[in-house]
């Protein structure tokens, strides 16, 4: 059983894939931390993006310097090299097959990696919404904010997301769409779960 989910930047997908993870007992995986550790390990090694991903080691996943918006930018960037997304497509389905079933977040989850997903959902809200929710996180991590250029860095990342040519950010034909523009969290997870659990149920 897989369960599909992408969406831009901050539009809470992430949290709506651990949560629906924990309820259903399955495995879960944020796609976009395969792409931050690329990034940030690139970089710190001086190795080439590809060469990062080729020898990504899970254990990479859990290093606390791939949460910020730098992370995130670099992870833009390599993710719009076709060679990277290869090799990073096989850990990606291995992870979905599973037992008794995985969430995985992303960009491409419903149109490339999983296209068979059970379940798919496109998770989304305003730009303005999401920029507004970035700053409040950032806020009560105690970092500095500039209000427009946390708008104006998502809007960038949408834009190289939605415009790569290899598996740029997309729903897919049959995922069920999501807006949490006017949704709190809690909110957003009822809705979610239900989608999904009357998609296990009913096939
Ligand atoms: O979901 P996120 O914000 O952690 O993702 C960071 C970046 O990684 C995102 O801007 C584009 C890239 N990414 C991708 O290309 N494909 C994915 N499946 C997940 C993330």
């Amino acid at each position: 059983m897989i369960v599909a989910i992408d969406g831009p930047a901050a539009a809470g997908k992430g949290t709506l894939a651990r949560r629906i993870a924990e309820a259903l007992g399955y495995h879960h995986l944020d796609t976009g931390l395969l792409y931050r550790a690329v990034g940030i390990l690139s970089e710190q090694r001086g190795v080439t993006p590809l060469q990062a991903a080729e020898n990504l080691d899970p254990e990479d996943l859990k290093r606390p310097d791939l949460r910020g918006e730098a992370a995130g930018q670099l992870a833009s960037k390599v993710g719009s090299i076709p060679e990277v997304r290869a090799a990073l497509l096989d850990f990606q389905r291995r992870f979905a097959r599973q037992a008794p079933g995985a969430v995985l977040d992303g960009r491409d989850i419903g149109t490339v990696i999983c296209p068979d997903a059970e379940v798919k959902l496109f998770v989304t809200a305003s730009v303005e919404k999401r920029a507004e929710r970035r700053v409040k996180e950032l806020l009560v991590k105690g970092e500095s904010v500039i209000a427009e250029r946390v708008l104006q860095d998502l809007k960038d990342r949408d834009a190289r997301d939605s415009a790569r040519d290899v598996a740029p950010m997309a729903s897919a034909s049959d995922a069920i769409l999501l807006d949490t523009s006017d949704l709190d969290a809690d909110a957003a997870f009822e809705a979610a779960l239900s989608i999904v659990r009357n998609r296990i149920t009913t096939p």
